[in-house]
């Protein structure tokens, strides 16, 4: 199977495959300078907490390559500027922030002027590479958390759509089928963008890995039917107390995974964990458009003119909350220790 990559730099061009037409349409839109990044972050074009700092490390690469001044001063004040504005695209997925400092911080220790420029489009490239390989470590390590009979349920999309290659939660999935696991597989269709439903169904699909699709309101039922051996979700922003932000409905299907005696796991690199907040109710939840919920691909599925609320995201409390893998390997409670071990071993 041909690896699934979203994210392409091709001749100083960021090719992306737009994950608004999928499953129907295999579409590449393409962005030229860094105001076309935010905007494909910002329309979903490109989503998930790894790729979306991907997008932003290559969109900072772009904003240096536009600027067109000799002064060092006034060049990384310029940057600066793009920087934040590129962070401002979405507030909840740490790993955009992330990159981007890490691209600014890049620009202002080089010395060399000339240099700079060009030092900016290999650290974006290493950092796409380096979130292949970090996927697939935590993959190897969450093998041993993937049951072999039974099954596993996983919410939005968490896989090689989210990431640069391999995916968190989906990649921990694909280790352990590729381990020689076998389990049964169900995922959320996750409203209203439909994340499981369009892309991580599409995956398992190009995976050979088969999976039931399930609406998100039969995950209790089955959990209670005990049709579901353990949960496993990607994350946008973990505290540092293991407070975990994900797509919104993570938290129900916690505390039902809770409430049946069920182990729920989440994967993400140690890029995702923000060592700079103590909890999650300290993470700002991004609110989307109504239209997300009252209307489907411009169809409407409500009443003209109805008031919905769309929150992305929410907040899982550590206490429901089995284990974190990471690259660094399996993190278990008590998170402010263990989670601590691991951004400290891998240097983010
Ligand atoms: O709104 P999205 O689609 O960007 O939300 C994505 C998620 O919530 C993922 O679970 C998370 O980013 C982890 S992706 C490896």
């Amino acid at each position: 199977m041909r690896e699934i990559r979203p994210i392409e730099w091709a001749n100083g061009t960021l090719r992306l495959l737009d994950q608004t037409r999928l499953p129907s349409e295999e579409v590449i839109v393409e962005a030229h300078g860094y105001l076309d990044a935010i905007h494909a972050i910002k329309t979903m074009r490109v989503r998930g907490a790894p790729a979306i700092g991907v997008t932003a490390a290559y969109a900072v690469a772009m904003a240096a390559r536009d600027l067109d001044t000799s002064d060092k001063t006034v060049f990384m004040e310029r940057l600066e500027a793009a920087g934040v504005e590129i962070k401002a695209a979405r507030p909840t997925a740490v790993n955009l922030m992330w990159a981007v400092d890490r691209m600014v911080g890049i620009a202002n220790a080089e010395t060399d002027k000339s240099k700079i420029k060009d030092r900016l489009v290999e650290a974006a490239i290493s950092i796409e590479k380096d979130d292949e390989a970090i996927n697939r470590r935590m993959g190897s390590h969450g093998i041993e958390l993937m049951p072999d009979g039974g099954s596993v349920l996983t919410h939005c999309n968490a896989g090689a759509l989210a990431t640069a290659a391999y995916g968190t939660a989906v990649g921990v999935i694909r280790a352990g089928w590729e381990d020689g696991k076998r389990f049964k597989v169900f995922n959320t269709e996750t409203r209203p963008f439909l994340q499981g439903a369009r892309l991580t169904a599409w995956e398992f699909k190009k995976l050979g890995i088969p999976s039931t699709l399930v609406v998100d309101s039969a995950a209790g039922m089955l959990m209670r039917r005990g049709e579901i051996g353990c949960v496993i979700t990607g994350a946008d922003r973990i505290a540092a107390n293991g407070d975990t932000a994900n797509k919104i409905g993570t938290y129900t299907l916690a505390v039902l995974a809770k409430e049946n005696g069920i182990p729920f796991y989440v994967a993400a690199p140690t890029s995702t964990v923000d060592m700079s907040l103590s909890d999650g109710d300290q993470i700002e939840i991004e609110e989307r458009a109504s239209s997300e919920v009252t209307e489907f691909r411009g169809v409407p599925v409500a009443p003209d003119g109805v008031e919905a609320l769309n929150p992305g995201f929410d907040v899982t409390p550590a206490r429901y909350v089995s284990a974190i893998i990471t690259e660094a390997g399996v993190a278990r409670p008590p998170f402010l220790e263990s989670l601590d071990l691991a951004v400290r071993s891998t240097g983010y």
